[in-house]
């Protein structure tokens, strides 16, 4: 039987960490027989510092990409019209069966667009997410995707609720979170190998992690300004791996960095695991950090003025506060209410890169 051809599509950060789950998972079904799975993967070349890519292929043991695209940064229209053209012809080449596609980042949106032109089916992994709020990228990304695609694989069942709103019914599968996967399999890994707590000197509960990277916090000179303010205010000293884009917003509004923060260069997935499990609270704009808190038993203070990820506030694992200074100050005085994590698991069992993969072989 000839093989079932995958491209696998990744670009950004946290695309590499999804990945990484399905990669395993399709070399574990290929040891277990039956019908081969060729899997080609292609980076668009979005994210290309060292540190935010490479870093997590050798970490993750991710099979080397097939193309590096290398697109690199630019305007949206811009980086999304190269991704398109040289995406289009790694399609040509390879002739797959179907895409693999994660998240809603510009090289999801890509991909997707490139597939659906030449009919080639698509998986999207994390579908049905919906901030409602249209004007951040990611929405519109993940928005056409998930019309696009042939299999919506789900992380939860506020995403099946929210497909089914907009009239997807066909193609969709409640398949847990591959980044729990991911998470499980490395947070061992993450206790014996990382010393990143050690080396920065910092005692577990006496520090708060943050990330800040998003366009909406970034890029406004008075929402950034809120969030530094409120950093420097905290009681613990904050952590803050820098995003590239940060750093260089905060140089051009001028904005000192704040005493109490600390920043360092962005942590590859083992030490962002330790740094976020020894931390006392996580503050963050990222997604997938939301989830990682919750999983690894933090309270998460999240800096935007709505979540995709709303069932961890609706436990009560995760406060939604904007850029507004004095919320934030609040989140830290207050505190959080202990839930338990693994009596209340939200996100599947830790198995969603094998169902998707078992998925995609029996329906094609
Ligand atoms: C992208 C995703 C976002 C995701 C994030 C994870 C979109 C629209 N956004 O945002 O959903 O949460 O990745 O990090 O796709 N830069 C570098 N080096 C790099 C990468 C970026 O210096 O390796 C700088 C460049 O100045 C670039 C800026 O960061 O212009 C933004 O990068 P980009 O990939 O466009 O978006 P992110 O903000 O990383």
């Amino acid at each position: 039987m000839e093989p079932l051809k995958i491209i696998t599509v990744v670009g950004a950060r946290p695309q590499f960490i999804k990945a990484a789950a399905i990669s395993r998972a399709i070399a574990e079904h290929n040891l277990a027989g039956g019908r081969a799975i060729e899997e080609r993967i292609v980076h668009t070349g979005q994210h290309y510092d060292s540190s935010m890519s490479q870093v997590f292929f050798d970490q993750l043991k991710i099979p080397k990409p097939w193309k590096n695209l290398e697109v690199g940064s630019g305007s949206h229209g811009k980086q999304t019209g190269i991704m398109l053209e040289r995406l289009e012809e790694a399609f040509f080449e390879m002739e797959p069966d179907l895409l693999i596609t994660f998240g809603d980042t510009n090289s999801t949106l890509a991909s997707a667009l490139t597939a659906s032109k030449l009919h080639v089916p698509i998986a999207h992994i994390e579908a049905g997410l919906r901030s409602f709020n249209r004007k951040m990228p990611e929405e519109i990304n993940r928005v056409v995707t998930d019309h696009i695609s042939t299999w919506l694989f789900c992380p939860s069942q506020i995403s099946v609720d929210n497909l089914a709103k907009e009239g997807i019914l066909d193609g969709v599968y409640t398949s847990g979170d591959v980044m729990f996967d991911a998470l499980l399999f490395n947070q061992k890994l993450a206790q014996e190998h990382s010393t990143a707590v050690a080396d920065l000197n910092l005692e577990p509960r006496k520090y708060h992690l943050a990330t800040v990277h998003r366009a909406e916090n970034t890029d406004d000179a008075d929402r950034l300004k809120q969030i530094l303010s409120a950093f420097d205010q905290l009681n613990l000293p904050v952590v803050l791996p820098i995003h590239p884009r940060t750093a260089a917003c905060i140089e051009r509004h001028g904005f000192e960095v704040p005493t109490n923060m600390r920043t360092i260069p962005p942590a590859d997935y083992l030490d962002m695991l330790q740094l976020v499990s020894n931390s006392k609270y996580v503050f963050t704009d990222s997604g997938g950090l939301q989830k990682e808190a919750y999983w690894l038993g933090r309270g998460c203070i999240t800096l935007r003025d709505e979540t995709e990820w709303t069932e961890l506030v609706d436990v009560g694992w995760n406060r939604i506060v904007g850029a507004n200074c004095d919320r934030i100050l609040e989140c830290e005085r207050t505190g959080f209410t202990d839930v338990d994590s693994q009596d209340t698991n939200l996100y599947g069992d830790g198995q969603a890169a094998r169902s998707i993969v078992k998925t995609l072989v029996d329906s094609v």
